[in-house]
């Protein structure tokens, strides 16, 4: 594997997706930086990270070559890798919050944004940017956020973090001829945050409502037993 360490850029993704597009570069290849100016978050959103603190790293996925239409499988790959190098370190009550957040209990510890490179409808290469919180301390007032440092008490090496997250993917993406789908989104659902509580959701006209986390489609969206029993599929935009 290779590894690209940055003092400062804007955005790792950025930085990798313009290495893609003018080199040859290998599969798995990380990009690391120290700083990054305009890190990107979900929905258009700023990822903020204290310098040096945090791993803010992209990593280059080739191998998996799907249609778009089941681009979802991606995000339950790194979802995985990163539960199970977290599990490896004993971080308490882990769970994968659906689309793309690493939760500790209530506070959010990671956040994942992954950008793929068509073909037509076929994936060709994906960027999957991760941004994991290590050693920060004070996240500003924010609510619900935490690090590992906070809920480890001792301070974390970046660079193997990143390494154990990198071939943990690596072997899961390996197996992905001998683990059927079916089995994939298994593990996936068991460590699916709020799975079969009760929780409220707010569509996209405001509106309140009640229901039970029980899974995730084949595409990707949330499925939620509704307060009137009966099962509903909703995509971020929904929900
Ligand atoms: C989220 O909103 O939860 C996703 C955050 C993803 C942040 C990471 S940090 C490394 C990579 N480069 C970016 O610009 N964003 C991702």
């Amino acid at each position: 594997m290779q590894l690209i360490k940055l003092s400062a850029t804007d955005s790792t993704n950025a930085y990798l997706k313009d290495l893609l597009f003018h080199n040859e570069i290998e599969d798995f290849t990380a990009v690391m930086a120290h700083t990054q100016l305009k890190g990107r978050g979900q929905m258009g959103t700023n990822w903020i990270s204290d310098p040096g603190k945090n791993l803010t790293f992209s990593v280059l996925v080739k191998s998996l070559e799907s249609p778009v239409s089941e681009q979802f499988l991606l995000n339950i790959y790194v979802s995985l890798a990163i539960y199970n190098t977290l599990t490896q370190l004993h971080v308490p009550d882990l769970k994968i919050k659906w689309p793309n957040d690493i939760m500790s209990g209530h506070s959010k510890i990671c956040g994942i944004l992954i950008e793929n490179i068509l073909s037509g409808q076929h994936i060709q290469a994906s960027i999957v940017g991760i941004g994991l919180n290590v050693n920060q301390l004070t996240f500003n007032n924010l609510p619900n956020v935490s690090s590992l440092k906070l809920l480890l008490g001792r301070t974390m090496d970046l660079d193997e973090l990143l390494l154990n997250i990198v071939v943990n993917l690596k072997s899961l993406l390996a197996e992905k001829g001998k683990l059927d789908k079916e089995e994939l989104f298994k593990r996936y659902e068991t460590a699916l945050f709020r799975k079969d509580k009760p929780s409220t959701f707010k569509n996209q006209n405001d509106e309140m409502f009640m229901g039970f986390i029980k899974g995730v489609s084949s595409a990707g969206k949330l499925k939620i037993l509704m307060e009137d029993d009966i099962m509903k599929e909703f995509s971020l935009k929904e929900v």
